[in-house]
């Protein structure tokens, strides 16, 4: 037992590899890559096999930009009979460790789909013999203990599986690390669930009453046709939007809008009571990090969330790693504490999302 699995988005299997071996490494972990393009998984296989728990604990899966949900392996990919499936699982898996629950999972692709069907009616059967087993416990626990596992069950086919485990604590709570959403029908645009999912990532939901409140004055840069403003109008928020392109009239008939017509990289806040400014304006990622990082500085929000876009080519885990390091360069040299996170998110494509928080300004 010596490998991580991650998995990414399809397509950015490299930056999801870059970054586990170069964050690894900083915690004096090392090991080697496989991975196939365009599976959205990648094997992290760590020279000493006594540190895969180490760094499932020891890194936590919010600093990883590229990465959806992670798990260790157990063992190698395991071959299934073409009946009896449960059993030989169980029979891998012995009595030795427990875990909490059961994540059944497929790759996310169109393999990966196909299967989806099989693996979730195979769950049923699997849960109920390993509880019985007592591998599972008896029922899912609304709390975990820190120590506290799941079990993953990641099937290739019907008749390959790679068993694992990761840390509740430091693991994705979705299957996959998928948070699937449903597109609200009165959203002018499908860019709308990205704000939404990064809502749900970045804020936790027994803060959503002070940080997404009613009443919060929020600015969003490159706002049009609206899908944006639209997550912040529905909990109730002023927001200045800024774009040359129309806004939705659904959302300017709500009164809760403000439409200017300008470069966002001109416009300001007249008075310092805003509160957040979300951005999705398709500009060089050089120039939107800096921009971030003057409000910031200039206490014209409290919170941020943006998208860098990533250019095309094979450095964008660099790329974004400059960028961050672009803003934390500033808000240090300024005595600004603050808090960031980046994640590349579901619904993020060609881009990751990065949220700020103010934490306390001079
Ligand atoms: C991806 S779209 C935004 C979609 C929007 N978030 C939504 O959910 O409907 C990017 C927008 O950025 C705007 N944009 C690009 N550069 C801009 C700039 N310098 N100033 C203002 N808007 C800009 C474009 O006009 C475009 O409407």
């Amino acid at each position: 037992m010596n490998a991580i699995y991650l998995y990414c988005r399809p397509g950015f299997e490299n930056e999801c590899a870059a970054e586990i071996q170069e964050k690894a490494g900083w915690n004096e972990i090392y090991g080697f890559i496989k991975l196939k393009k365009n599976q959205g998984l990648v094997e992290f296989h760590v020279y000493d096999a006594s540190q895969v728990d180490v760094l499932m604990q020891k890194l936590p899966l919010t600093r990883l930009i590229f990465t959806r949900q992670w798990f260790a392996a157990i063992g190698e990919p395991l071959e299934l009979p073409e009946y009896n499936r449960v059993e030989a699982i169980c029979e891998a898996l012995g009595d030795e460790f427990h875990y909490e629950d059961l994540r059944v999972e497929t790759l996310d692709t169109n393999d990966g789909k196909a299967l989806s069907k099989f693996s979730r009616k195979l769950s049923v059967p699997l849960r109920q013999a390993l509880r019985k087993q007592g591998v599972l416990a008896a029922k899912e626990q609304a709390e975990h203990t820190r120590g506290a596992t799941n079990l993953h069950a990641l099937f290739f086919s019907g008749q390959l599986v790679q068993l694992g485990y990761s840390y509740i604590a430091n693991s994705s709570i979705h299957p996959m690390g998928i948070a699937r959403l449903k597109f609200p029908s009165k959203a002018p645009s499908r860019s709308t669930l990205k704000l939404d999912e990064a809502f749900l990532y970045f804020i936790p939901r027994d803060e959503w009453d002070t940080r997404l409140a009613s009443g919060l004055n929020a600015v969003d840069l490159g706002s049009a046709p609206g899908g944006w403003t639209y997550q912040l109008v529905r909990r109730g928020m002023m927001v200045k939007a800024v774009d040359n392109g129309p806004m939705a009239d659904s959302l300017m008939e709500t009164g809760q809008v403000k439409h200017y017509q300008l470069d966002g990289f001109k416009f300001r806040p007249s008075k310092k009571n805003n509160y957040w400014l979300v951005c999705d304006m398709i500009e060089n990622s050089t120039r939107v990090a800096k921009l971030m990082a003057s409000w910031i500085v200039d206490g014209d929000c409290k919170e941020a969330i943006f998208n860098l876009k990533l250019k095309p080519g094979k450095n964008r885990y660099q790329q974004v790693m400059k960028n961050l390091a672009q803003i934390k360069d500033v808000l240090s040299d300024n005595d600004v504490w603050y808090e960031m996170y980046a994640k590349h998110l579901y619904y993020d494509r060609e881009e990751v999302t990065v949220h700020v928080r103010v934490l306390n300004q001079r």
